[in-house]
């Protein structure tokens, strides 16, 4: 019998507290008392993060001949901030409570009345008139160049990786010469100082994106447009979100950013409070920012189109997913709470899918003796050149398959006296608990297979 995490709404607490005690994920700087909202990755967290980067990469690159990738800079000219929008527009409206201190949004449903106006209530003090007015609040972290800390100085450490993209849309292109439609990809660190960030991994102030731009002839954007949004819908089933846990989401006019012409969000429903919120966008950005670029920077961003003997500024498809926030949709999704039939122990399961799971099998000896370790330490160390696996020979084996399980092992290869004797292995699944034979010779191929499907 399974308890499925949507219904217990605790499940972020029971992975916030799973990720530290299992080495997923830790409060950035927590020996000082934590930074607020920024986490570090432990020695798992690293992995599964990885694993999913790597799929994007593979799915959006390497498999592709009309995509190329790109690792641009964090630290970018100030005036791309002032091209792109985001020196102007990118604010959120902030009000503070003059009694205890803390910040909202403006918009947060939370606060009763008009921020400003003496009924306006403090959500977290409970006091009425102490709100501030809304004043518009600028996300970006700003910092400086070089010895003098004046404003000819700023810089911005960049709130999105796009406009890395942009800026270098013709070196790209013209180095690889390819050829309109194709796409430039690139997986990087961004930043944002927000005002309500919280959720574990799901808002915080330093994140990472793994974002295409797709630059296409004017007038095929939306054709490009349905491509895409179909196309990353289908990569967030093949990572094994639930079916009934995605959703599209369409941007209303009051919604669309400053430089889309259309929009959907991919949305995960995470249960609980949460529900269904954003995990990936797709954004049809027009021509918006090679013109704001060009007219900044005086530099033509332009495409020759040869056949046709024509220049034109070509329009771009976004497509922006965020890796912490799908590595906090995997976990929920994966996290499951089970009563296993003939046993008194329950069991926690992380459900991920096996080419993200960190370690891909556990390699245990039934029992410390009678060469049991040593058969497993060489099939444990055959097996690392090729798969992350763990061995373990402490307590018993009830206990080290619940490790596992707990922390998404699809596979436990056990060594038992069998083993000894006939060469053979027991490899049990995850998911179904079954337990196969499989001679010993053969798991490198028998896990790849699974792994592979
Ligand atoms: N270039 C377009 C862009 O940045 P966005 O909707 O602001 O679009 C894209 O961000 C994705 O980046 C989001 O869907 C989300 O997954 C991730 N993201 C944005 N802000 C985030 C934050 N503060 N913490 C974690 N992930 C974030």
């Amino acid at each position: 019998m399974s308890i499925p995490a949507a219904a217990t709404p605790d499940v972020m607490e029971k992975l916030v507290s799973l990720c530290k005690r299992r080495g997923f994920i830790f409060q950035s700087s927590e020996i000082y008392g934590g930074t607020g909202s920024v986490w570090d990755y432990g020695p798992l967290g690293v992995e599964l993060k990885r694993n999913l980067k790597e799929r994007w990469w593979h799915s959006m690159v390497r498999a592709r001949n009309d995509i190329e990738g790109l690792d641009a800079a964090i630290l970018m000219h100030p005036r791309v901030w002032e091209a792109s929008g985001h020196v102007s527009g990118f604010v959120d409206p902030l009000v503070d409570c003059r009694n205890c201190k803390k910040r909202f949004r403006a918009d947060d449903p939370k606060i009763k009345g008009t921020p400003g106006a003496p009924d306006a209530q403090c959500p977290a003090c409970g006091m009425k008139g102490t709100l501030s007015e809304a004043r518009q609040f600028n996300l970006m972290f700003k910092t400086f160049m070089g010895p003098l800390e004046d404003t000819a100085a700023v810089v911005y450490l960049r709130p999105e990786t796009a406009q890395g993209i942009y800026v270098n849309f013709l070196n790209v292109q013209q180095s690889t010469r390819q050829k309109i439609p194709f796409g430039i990809a690139q997986i990087g660190k961004a930043f944002r100082n927000e005002i309500t960030p919280g959720n574990f991994i799901f808002r915080t102030r330093e994140f990472e994106q793994m974002e295409m731009q797709f630059f296409v002839e004017p007038g095929e954007d939306m054709k490009w447009f349905e491509y895409w949004k179909a196309q990353r819908m289908e990569w967030h089933r093949g990572l094994g979100l639930a079916e009934n846990r995605l959703q599209f989401h369409q941007h209303t006019d009051q919604e669309l950013a400053h430089y889309a012409r259309a929009a959907f969000d991919v949305q995960f429903d995470f249960g609980g409070t949460l529900g269904f919120q954003e995990i990936e966008g797709v954004h049809n950005r027009g021509d918006f920012d090679l013109t704001q670029h060009q007219t900044f920077s005086g530099k033509k961003l332009e495409y020759f189109d040869q056949p046709n003997n024509r220049r034109f500024t070509p329009y771009v498809v976004e497509t922006s997913v965020g890796a912490d926030r799908t590595t906090l949709a995997v976990l929920v999704n994966g996290y499951r709470e089970e009563i296993v039939e003939g046993e008194s122990e329950g069991r926690t399961v992380l459900g991920l899918h096996p080419s993200i799971a960190p370690i891909k099998a556990g390699v245990f000896p039934l029992v410390k003796k009678d060469g049991m370790p040593e058969m497993a330490h060489r099939i444990a160390d055959d097996l690392r050149s090729s798969l992350p696996v763990f061995y373990d020979d402490s307590g018993a084996i009830g206990r080290r398959y619940r490790r596992q399980d707990e922390v998404g092992t699809p596979f436990c290869i056990t060594i038992d006296g069998e083993s000894l004797t006939a060469g053979t292995v027991t490899v049990r699944d995850r998911d179904t608990l079954k337990q196969e034979r499989v001679d010993a010779g053969q798991l490198r191929a028998f896990i790849g297979e699974k792994l592979a499907t």
